[in-house]
């Protein structure tokens, strides 16, 4: 499908609600994530053949140390069993992958897949998948300014742009639609400098449930908003805008 000014460029998601879909099947938590792999590959995919050029989602927030050790060990080992299971797909349907957050605090072997992940990858050019990993949208704004003083940038020299060279998603473009499913209207500490002026959905599809029809109705909905990045609309122009007659 080809891309249009309806269809937005970079899409975000924040994947929420693994952990309530495998209650409801009487399953562990893990079972939930499992899925939500699957899920994520699946919509990989639907955002390729609908021209979306570029998807970030969020894997595993700063935030997630704080979850039981059980779960968190599992969602490192999940790295490795989704690497070894679909970076084949993925490489051969031309999805680039890129991983963004903390790597220092992640095991070795989890590193060594994500750079797997990266290599094999980096090449393609039909979609552009940035895993949100270990991130945070605070931790990055720190870890910019940290950069970017490192760098000697002075005070009166930084501005958005030199600031925004130094972010974890300085390769993409800000996201123009921001999804979160799993019923919670809130963002997470996701993209917090680049949301700026995503349009903003919230779905209560739990993320394993995710599928094209939900893709699609998100889809419409960002569709028929108005974008102005603070301008005043089209229709409106205020009095002292219109050209003066006579003047
Ligand atoms: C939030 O659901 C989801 C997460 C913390 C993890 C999301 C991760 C995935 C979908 C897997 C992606 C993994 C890789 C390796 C790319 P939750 O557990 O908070 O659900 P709940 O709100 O129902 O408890």
């Amino acid at each position: 499908m080809p891309t249009s000014y309806l269809i937005p460029c970079h899409v975000a998601i924040v994947m929420d609600g693994n952990g309530r879909w495998a209650r409801k099947r009487f399953m562990p938590r893990f079972f939930g994530h499992k899925h939500g792999v699957e899920t994520l590959v699946r919509t990989v995919l639907a955002c390729a053949d609908r021209g979306i050029q570029y998807l970030t989602v969020f894997a595993f927030s700063s935030e997630n140390w704080r979850r039981p050790q059980d779960e968190v060990s599992g969602l490192m080992n999940l790295v490795l069993m989704a690497v070894s299971k679909y970076l084949g797909r993925l490489e051969t349907q031309g999805v680039r992958i890129h991983i963004v957050g903390d790597r220092s605090q992640v095991s070795q072997r989890v590193r060594e897949a994500w750079h797997e992940a990266e290599s094999s990858t980096q090449h393609n050019t039909r979609i552009h998948l940035s895993v949100a990993f270990n991130y945070g949208g605070r931790w990055d704004v720190v870890q910019a300014c940290q950069q970017a003083m490192r760098a000697g940038i002075e005070a009166d020299q930084l501005d958005e742009a030199a600031l925004n060279r130094y972010m974890a998603m300085s390769h993409v473009p800000d996201p123009d639609l921001f999804i979160r499913t799993g019923g919670e209207e809130r963002v997470s500490n996701f993209l917090l400098w680049q949301i700026a002026y995503s349009e903003l959905y919230f779905s209560d599809c739990l993320w394993p449930e995710f599928d094209d029809a939900q893709l699609d109705a998100a889809l419409a909905a960002y569709a028929s908003r108005e974008r102005r990045y603070g301008a005043l609309k089209q229709e409106e122009p205020p009095a002292a805008l219109l050209p003066q007659v006579g003047s």
